[in-house]
């Protein structure tokens, strides 16, 4: 017995967040032989996507802020290299736990690997064979180089079990971010709702689609952003849109002169429990997130993916999620289909219970001692 071992609860953009805050209440439970510190790489920095969820998800103050900011991919992932290199030099610890396949989960996990630290890699094993998807190569890179592949639903371990890791080394646990969700909606039950942006548009549009879009490919070139333009306009006469607009989102949409008509309701990145109170009553949801898939499976609202493919299968064989692509033609036949009361149903994925970060601590905790 080694006496308590110290893990590193890595985060950097809104998708972490919501990751790491049931494994620092896990932790927090767990006590005795697992301490851990909080490790903020600033890739993300507006309030709006960053500091309302430490507050309101209840993740302790990062130990340490990283600040590396925006800038191309090699910019972003290097200055979060260099920053959390040097922290690990000073401050050694027993385990990095990094999450999700965004640049900071790539960088932090390359980091820990070459000082030779123990790497746990939280929702592993995800593929959508799309090499132009940045988090597809931060997720392989990821996984190549950890020690402990967490992962939420099966075709995760057949593909890093295809990918040469050893079976010892992958825990299919469920999913932390559906503990998240379970947790946040128990307290939404007895909040006050009447304080959200999310209630007084419910009251105003009765019954309403929600969307939320970001994605490079979707939102980064003209053309692309042009027939996503045509797609909301064509669904919102039908049925009003409320659409919270991620910062590069809104950037280009003012850049090439598209207009959603006044049918699409754009409010600003909203905080997690005001978005779940919206999305939770949707008719529908219409996203390119990875995350919000799997959400939605896991309540039981439709889903509509306007993408090509999904690393997360299991919402489409079991949830409520339908790929749609991004032709507007289709995706309005799929949104139909589900106002006309044709939609799929789904159920909830085998371990989407609220328990996957208890069980992750526990291997850990037991691995690490
Ligand atoms: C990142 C993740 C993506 C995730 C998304 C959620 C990568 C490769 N991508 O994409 O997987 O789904 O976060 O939001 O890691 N910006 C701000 N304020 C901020 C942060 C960013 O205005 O606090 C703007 C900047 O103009 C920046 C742009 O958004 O250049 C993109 O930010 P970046 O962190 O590079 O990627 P995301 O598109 O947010």
């Amino acid at each position: 017995m080694k006496g308590m071992r110290t893990l590193y609860l890595v985060a950097g953009a809104r998708p972490n967040f919501m990751k790491i805050a049931p494994l620092a209440r896990a932790l927090r439970a767990n006590g005795a032989s697992l301490g851990f510190k909080i490790v903020h790489t600033g890739q993300h920095y507006d309030r709006e996507l960053n500091e309302v969820f430490f507050d309101e998800l209840n993740i302790p103050p990062p130990d340490v802020f990283l600040a590396a900011g925006s800038g191309s991919h090699a910019q972003q992932t290097a200055k979060i290299m260099v920053g959390f290199e040097e922290f690990c030099q000073a401050r050694r610890p027993d385990c990095v736990l990094v999450v999700g396949d965004v640049n900071s989960t790539l960088a932090c996990s390359i980091v820990a690997k070459k000082l030779c630290i123990p790497v746990a890699h939280v929702e592993a094993g995800l593929r959508s064979g799309d090499m132009s998807m940045p988090e597809e190569v931060n997720r392989i890179v990821t996984d190549a180089v950890s020690d402990f592949l967490f992962v939420t639903e099966p075709s995760g371990v057949q593909n890093i079990l295809n990918e040469g890791k050893p079976a010892a080394r992958i825990h299919h646990v469920g999913h932390v971010m559906v503990d998240n969700l379970l947790y946040q909606r128990d307290k939404l039950a007895v909040a006050d709702t009447l304080v959200f942006e999310s209630s007084r548009l419910k009251e105003r549009l009765g019954a309403y689609g929600v969307v939320t879009l970001h994605r490079p490919s979707n939102v980064d070139a003209r053309d692309s952003l042009e027939r996503i333009g045509t797609m909301l306009r064509n669904v919102a006469q039908r049925i009003p849109l409320v659409f919270p607009l991620h910062p590069r989102t809104r950037r280009n949409l003012y850049k090439f002169g598209i207009p959603l008509g006044d049918r699409v309701v754009l409010t600003s990145p909203l905080p997690y429990m005001d978005f779940l109170n919206l999305w939770k009553d949707a008719k529908f949801v219409l996203t390119d997130s990875g995350g919000l898939q799997e959400e939605t499976t896991t309540l039981g609202v439709p889903c509509i993916t306007v993408r090509e493919n999904t690393e997360r299968p299991i919402t489409v064989e079991q949830g409520t999620n339908v790929v749609a692509g991004t032709d507007p033609d289709k995706v309005r036949s799929e949104v139909f289909k589900i106002l006309d009361g044709r939609g799929k149903p789904g159920q909830r994925p085998d371990l989407w219970d609220g328990k996957a970060s208890e069980r992750i601590v526990a291997i850990l905790a037991r691995e690490l001692a």
